[in-house]
């Protein structure tokens, strides 16, 4: 299969900049040619063009609405056409407010093509804020909400139905920063929140069964993959990254597992900021983890 990158150089939807740099951190860390090397055929569509980041003050209660919806349609144009082409989408963040249009396209596609959707959501922060209850504005801290249909009207109901997912539909790993209000919207909203404390004590292993016990054959995964969910002593070129995540192992037993249902058809790799970077560790560690992803073993050919 083709796997085809997409670029948005953006850092409009949070608060600390460089995440816009994140595409070129990927490109340089060898992306392409790293999936070549396990025989997919890469296009490298290059970067999406939107407005710059313009960093004002949040207007109620979100920030930069306007430049993040522009971006957004950028995204969601790219990865419906990636996936109308056959291909599989790849979006380079920038950061994760871009999965409101990644995961809003790939919606619309499971929907025509009659594709069960699952997203699992690998991050530190749980992303399920609104305008009124984010401490920040951050609309990196709101994709879920949009995706759900709660999030501010202009990036709600862009997959064609009200909300893009349903709560089932979603899986979170890794958790370890959810603000006072987003703890209630977790339980209201019934969402499966896998957070650090289950992986310590079940570990990753038995998490990811758990995750993945009803994939079947006819199960499109989309992997939403916000670099700050691994720990920041291996991770710390990130803009919100917050002590106490997974390890270099148990991320790489997450992924390989994913690779293993054979059902991964669309990710997302967002929240890379080379400006706090060492030496464009976290690009190279994305990477890795991109080819755990993709299938690639210890022994397997
Ligand atoms: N919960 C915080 C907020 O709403 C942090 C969100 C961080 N999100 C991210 N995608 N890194 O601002
Ligand atoms: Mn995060
Ligand atoms: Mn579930
Ligand atoms: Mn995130």
């Amino acid at each position: 299969q083709t796997v085809s990158l997409i670029g948005a150089p953006t850092d409009v939807g949070a608060s600390v900049r460089g995440a816009g740099m994140g595409p070129d951190a990927l490109r340089v860390a060898g992306l392409a040619q790293a999936l070549h090397a396990q025989r997919f055929d890469v296009v490298d569509r290059g970067n999406l063009a939107g407005p710059p980041n313009p960093w004002q003050a949040p207007a109620d209660g979100v920030r930069h609405l306007d430049e993040v919806v522009a971006w957004n349609w950028a995204v969601y144009g790219a990865v419906e056409q990636a996936l109308a082409q056959g291909q599989f989408p790849l979006l380079m963040g920038g950061d994760h407010c871009l999965a409101i249009g990644s995961i809003s396209a790939v919606a619309r596609h499971c929907r025509a093509a009659g594709k069960q959707l699952r997203v699992i959501w690998l991050d530190a922060h749980s992303d399920v804020n609104t305008a009124t209850s984010s401490p920040t504005g951050n609309l990196h801290g709101m994709p879920v909400s949009c995706l759900l249909g709660h999030g501010p009207k202009p990036l709600v109901g862009w997959s064609g139905e009200p909300a893009a997912i349903t709560p089932e539909q979603v899986d979170f790993i890794g958790i370890r920063s959810v603000d006072a209000d987003e703890k209630q919207a977790i339980r209201d909203l019934g969402l499966s929140v896998y957070d650090m404390r289950h992986i310590d004590e079940h570990g990753m292993r038995h998490t990811m069964t758990e995750v993945l016990q009803d994939v079947d054959e006819n199960t499109h995964l989309h992997v939403s993959f916000d670099l700050d969910c691994l720990d920041p002593m291996e991770a710390p070129g990130v803009g919100t990254g917050v002590r106490g995540g997974p390890t270099y192992r148990e991320m790489q037993l997450c992924m390989e597992m994913i690779a293993d249902t054979g059902r991964l058809a669309s990710l997302d790799v967002v929240e890379i900021n080379p400006a706090l970077d060492v030496r464009n560790r976290t690009a190279e560690l994305a990477v890795e983890f991109i080819q755990s992803l993709f299938g690639a073993s210890t022994l397997a050919r």
